[in-house]
């Protein structure tokens, strides 16, 4: 049976980063090169973001953006329907995308020179932000467990200094695409009340979860934590936006929010329209169809990234709950990191990202983004055990 998502859509020469930039950042042409780094997808968005789209253009003019209700309703929706979670329209900011938001928070809680708490390995842009800021990474590294991503709070209490103020959770976990459970989630909220930290969640990857999973919003997870959390979500990942900027920030509490806000109102951060616009049809009955059959279809490219991946010997894809990106590691080939990667760059002609990247712990990996039609999937496994083809 063929899917939406089985179609080919030739993005080179369109300003896509992921395409585009291959080329300089990876060495690998665009032209027979597999480009599987930068999270976005190589699908169009459903058809009620498409027409929302079509009539600003139908209308034609294009000047600044007034009246949310219609957008935070959407929200409002969206965050009950799929996630159970009622959100206050008051509590609700919108910034250009989440490592804005992130910075924004960066900016607003901490001080130069404090300590920002990362669970690593963990999304690259996050120690980017933070050191750009000159704020200190605090890099707690996860415990692998039966080939998956653990938290280990007796060692991260003990390494705790007094100088942290802030930590940022990724939930589901980018790499390695854990859903943290109800549990993980309290022991993060614990955490931070114990050393006094904002909790900061990124749940872009929310809706992005494997069938059987299901992802439990940090609001929920832990009663008292209102009090120091700042929720972060975005209809970008999901419906494959990314290129609108456009970043929910969710700040409950009355404090935290002020805080916020004057930041966000001292660099003139106003939405931009069409992300909203395309926000706002997106977190719809059409758009909750789309992700479901999106995510079973990335349940099936998983599927077969990772049963060609784990036939190589030395190579392993960590089993995913959610994202669409794929956590490979190289350690048992024995290779240093610049001999596989030249291998996956030059032999397969495949741009991945670089696990050193993501901190403490990516040393031995390769991150592979399969959100593509199956059949560029299947091409990817097929020139990875060529490529490796010697380890047989
Ligand atoms: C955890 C996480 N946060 C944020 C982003 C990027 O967010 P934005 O494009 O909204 O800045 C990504 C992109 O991959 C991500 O994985």
């Amino acid at each position: 049976m063929t899917s939406r998502f089985d179609e080919v859509i030739d993005r080179i020469g369109t300003h896509s980063a992921k395409w585009d930039k291959m080329e300089s950042l990876f060495g690998v042409s665009p032209d027979g090169g597999l480009p599987m780094w930068v999270a976005d997808m190589d699908f169009r968005p459903p058809a009620c973001v498409q027409e929302a789209l079509q009539k600003m253009l139908d209308h034609g003019v294009y000047g600044y953006f007034g009246d949310d209700v219609a957008y935070l309703d959407a929200i409002g929706w969206w965050m009950k329907e799929r996630h159970g979670w009622e959100v206050d329209p008051a509590s609700v900011f919108t910034t250009h995308g989440l490592v804005n938001g992130t910075g924004l928070c960066i900016d607003a809680y901490t001080a130069p020179g404090d300590g920002v708490v990362l669970f690593t390995p963990v999304y690259h842009a996050f120690h980017r932000v933070i050191r750009s800021a000159g704020r200190e990474v605090v890099e707690c590294p996860l415990v692998l467990r039966d080939g998956r991503y653990e938290m280990d709070f007796d060692a991260y209490d003990a390494m705790m200094t007094g100088k942290e103020r802030l930590v940022v959770l990724c939930s589901p976990h980018n790499p390695g695409g854990r859903v943290w459970s109800r549990a993980e989630l309290k022991g993060v909220a614990e955490f931070a009340k114990r050393h006094d930290l904002i909790l900061v969640s990124d749940e872009i990857h929310h809706d992005l979860v494997m069938p059987g999973q299901k992802h439990l919003p940090m609001a929920l997870a832990d009663d008292g934590v209102s009090e120091r959390l700042v929720m972060m979500t975005a209809s970008t990942k999901t419906f494959n936006i990314a290129g609108a900027h456009t970043g929910n920030v969710i700040i409950a509490d009355p404090d935290l929010r002020a805080r916020f806000a004057e930041r966000m109102g001292g660099l003139g951060i106003s939405p931009n329209s069409f992300g909203l616009h395309m926000a706002t049809a997106a977190y719809s009955p059409e758009g909750a169809a789309w992700v479901d059959e999106l995510t079973a279809y990335l349940d099936g490219n998983r599927r077969v990234f990772d049963e060609m991946v784990n036939a190589i010997p030395g190579l392993r894809s960590m089993p995913l709950e959610a994202t669409y990106l794929a956590w490979v590691d190289f350690a048992g080939t024995g290779m240093s990191a610049e001999e596989f990667t030249a291998r996956v760059e030059t032999e397969a002609r495949i741009a991945a990202n670089q696990g050193p990247a993501f901190g403490q712990g990516g040393e031995s990996f390769l991150r592979f983004n399969f959100a593509t039609p199956r059949a560029r999937v299947e091409e990817a496994g097929a020139r990875l055990q060529k490529a490796f083809a010697d380890l047989q």
